[in-house]
């Protein structure tokens, strides 16, 4: 008898030790900061083990345990937020996601992962795809998905990515807004529950809120202390972004294209790539976030990161829609006198049979108007061209206005509902650029005016509205839900051509301000107009909260007339400049209106900022006071090489006793000696600073003890300009 049993256990001994053993796989997506790790095992759910700060040991990872379900599908056991929602052919609403494989391939600084899902039962495969950067320690990730069910499926949820956290406490920042007051900071701790912020409009669609967060754990975000998660979608049309804490609380973010109205049927055989959902976790605050989103955002986020963006002047705010030949050829003489690089003639240039002088009519008729600009846009050229300056052009060419030939010719362009009243937003519709036909015309409005125009160096490329009564007359009915994915893919089929036609003509992003600013757009334009709010106290919050994603090299800023033409504040004209000089310089004023005194302030101001352009545009950001705590603010650039850095500070109310707090810098190097000079002076202001000028301090102080002097006044401002010997 116990022969027997002693046998039998032999037996299973043999039989186990040849079984194929299962060994669960570590996957580990790094970068030079950040790690996000899954645990794998062939046939078995991928769970996520890790998202943090990377380990010094990658062998340690293998021990971390699997905690959570690392895309969740709709339909199986899960109950949270899902990921994944199909319906199959046969009406089955489930979908289970097993692991199948890995791949992994490098290009130096860019390491690509692809995990390979399958579902056990259905005919679908879904990739979900990382490219992690290793220096500038950021993030990409996206989903990808196709299947071989004859009658296809049809796709209810559609997520980029899917991370989770593990904290006490999670403290959310979102950016929110409207026209001119784009980018609102707003902090608040989540609870238990789903919180959502999204864009249901297609186009335009960060007019009332922006793809991109803060997430800090355990107590609210911190400039330089604290664990954050910061993440940003990169896609101009609907977007979502779910917060879920549940009942464990734990936190699950799930990020990607707005699900809502627009489940997508897909055929068999055909890959649905969502767009890149772009993160990175900081163990030192909200200001590493910063640097490293910039830095990702000059070598591959925007287009030509490395080039220097040019000094303009554009007429918007000088004329509006009433100029004629003559009226621009004296802006533009004037803008070369005060050291512009370009001038940029903005709407109202077109239209014949509805000339464009206002916005009611004549979107779409991209002919010169032939009253206000007899020798048409060449003539203007070339006037710039012998002034020594380069010569840009306004396009809104998705748009439509009802009063114009185009509609006439092409109603079936719009998008609209059928058997609905039209609606108008600014007077005008957008084109339907699902449409391969409406593509094929937005590319040619882009072309003829460069082709008609020689030299033209600039575009900038305006949306002034978003989708209501969002219907495609190309779209078959069953697709109608396609809308609001099909028209960005088609804009990008169009930038394709544009980008690849034209790869050096500088272009601005633009629509009505900050209504269109990602990283998928961005990366066809060198730079975007962040508000048609020019007020320089407006700007300071607007700049804080876009600088946290989107570099200022990037970010023009234009100085304006007072009272402003939005808020009618009045503001002196050194901290107009103050504001703009600290991301990319422009000008939106009739010169010919301003005073001989301010003329020149303004150019010797433009001057200064060609002193510190490249510390601006090239350098690190560091902030050191927030706008939303104090009355002083002060942000900070610091070249890569720590030999040069500018300080830039304002004082946004007045104070009877003096603001005094120091601005302890950042990001020096505390063993050079820097020497501090104060640039761009107003001669009629008592300078504050004036004890300091021209003294030399090492990093090592000015990073401790810091820069101290007093400010008095409303919208006294400082910029101080930081050499090391
Ligand atoms: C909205 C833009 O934001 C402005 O700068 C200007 O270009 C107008 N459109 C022109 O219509």
């Amino acid at each position: 008898m116990k022969n027997i049993r002693l046998s039998s256990l032999v037996i299973l001994l043999i039989a186990c030790a040849l079984m194929p053993v299962k060994a669960a796989e570590t996957i580990v997506i790094e970068t030079s900061g950040t790690a996000l790790v899954f645990k794998a095992e062939a046939g078995e759910k991928l769970y996520q083990s890790y998202l943090g700060q990377r380990l010094e040991s990658k062998t340690e990872y293998e021990a971390f345990s699997p905690a959570f379900d690392a895309f969740p599908t709709f339909g199986g056991k899960a109950f949270g937020e899902a990921a994944l929602r199909i319906v199959h052919q046969d009406g089955n609403t489930s979908t289970e996601l097993v692991y199948e494989s890995v791949e992994t391939s490098n290009d130096g600084d860019v390491v690509f992962t692809t995990i390979n899902l399958k579902d056990p039962v259905y005919p679908v495969n879904v990739r979900l795809c990382f490219k992690a950067y290793q220096k500038s320690d950021v993030i990409e990730q996206w989903m990808e998905i196709e299947h071989t069910e004859k009658k296809g499926v049809v796709l209810y949820d559609f997520s980029s990515s899917y991370l989770s956290l593990a904290a006490q406490k999670y403290f959310l920042t979102e950016f929110h807004g409207d026209w001119a007051q784009e980018m609102q900071m707003e902090e608040q701790q989540l609870i238990y529950g789903t919180k959502i912020i999204d864009s249901r409009i297609g186009v335009r669609s960060n007019q009332f809120a922006h793809a991109c967060f803060l997430l800090s754990e355990n107590q609210k975000a911190a400039e330089n202390s604290g664990n954050v998660l910061a993440g940003q979608l990169e896609w101009p049309g609907s977007w979502q972004l779910r917060f879920e804490v549940n009942q464990l609380g734990d936190l699950h973010l799930i990020s990607g294209m707005n699900p809502y109205a627009s489940h997508y049927n897909l055929p068999q055989k055909t890959v649905f790539k969502t767009p890149a959902f772009l993160f990175t976790y900081s163990n030192a605050g909200t200001g590493l976030v910063t640097r490293r989103f910039h830095r990702w955002a000059k070598q591959y986020g925007i287009h030509d990161g490395s080039r220097t963006r040019m000094t303009l002047l554009n007429n918007w705010e000088a004329t509006y829609f009433k100029f004629n030949e003559e009226v621009l050829k004296g802006i533009i003489a004037d803008a070369a006198d005060m050291g512009f690089e370009l001038f940029l003639l903005d709407d109202g240039w077109f239209g014949n049979k509805y000339p464009r002088n206002s916005d009611h009519q004549g979107l779409g008729d991209w002919e010169t108007n032939h009253e206000k600009l007899p020798n048409g846009l060449g003539c203007l050229v070339k006037e710039a061209t012998d002034k020594g300056i380069q010569f840009g052009i306004w396009l809104e060419p998705e748009m439509i206005n009802p009063k114009s030939e185009l509609y006439e010719k092409h109603p079936e362009w719009v998008i609209t509902q059928p058997k609905r009243e039209i609606d108008t937003q600014r007077h005008q519709m957008i084109l339907d650029l699902t449409n391969p036909k409406v593509q094929d015309y937005v590319f040619s409005v882009v072309d003829r005016t460069m082709q008609q125009n020689p030299g033209i160096a600039y575009i900038k490329w305006d949306c002034n509205r978003y989708m209501t009564n969002a219907a495609s007359p190309y779209l078959k009915p069953q697709d109608q839900s396609h809308l609001f994915i099909e028209y960005t893919r088609g804009l990008y089929k169009v930038l394709d051509r544009v980008r690849e036609k034209y790869p050096d003509t500088h272009m601005m992003l633009c629509s009505g301000g900050g209504g269109r600013i990602d990283y998928g757009t961005l990366r066809y334009f060198d730079e975007f107009w962040i508000s048609d709010n020019t007020d320089a106290l407006d700007r300071i919050f607007i700049q804080w909260g876009t600088t946290y994603f989107f570099p200022a090299m990037a970010l023009a800023s234009h100085v304006s007339v007072v009272p402003n033409h939005i808020t009618k504040r009045i503001i002196p004209l050194k901290f107009r400049f103050d504001v703009a000089m600290s991301a990319k310089l422009g000008m939106d004023l009739q010169p010919k209106d301003m005073s001989d005194e301010d003329k020149q302030f303004a150019k010797n101001a433009i001057q200064e900022y060609y002193g510190i352009r490249s510390i601006v545009q090239q350098g690190d950001l560091y902030r050191l006071l927030s706008p939303y705590e104090g009355r002083r603010t002060a942000m900070q650039y610091v070249t890569e090489d720590k030999q040069k850095s500018v300080v830039f500070s304002y004082l946004l109310k007045k104070t009877i006793n003096g603001e005094r707090t120091p601005l302890v810098l950042q990001g020096l190097d505390p063993n050079k000696h820097y020497t501090v000079k104060e640039i761009n002076k107003d001669p009629k202001q008592y300078s504050w600073f004036s004890s300091l000028e021209g003294k030399t301090f090492s990093g090592d102080y000015l990073m401790k003890y810091g820069l101290r002097f007093t400010m008095y006044n409303e919208y006294d401002s400082k910029v101080i300009l930081l050499e090391a010997r």
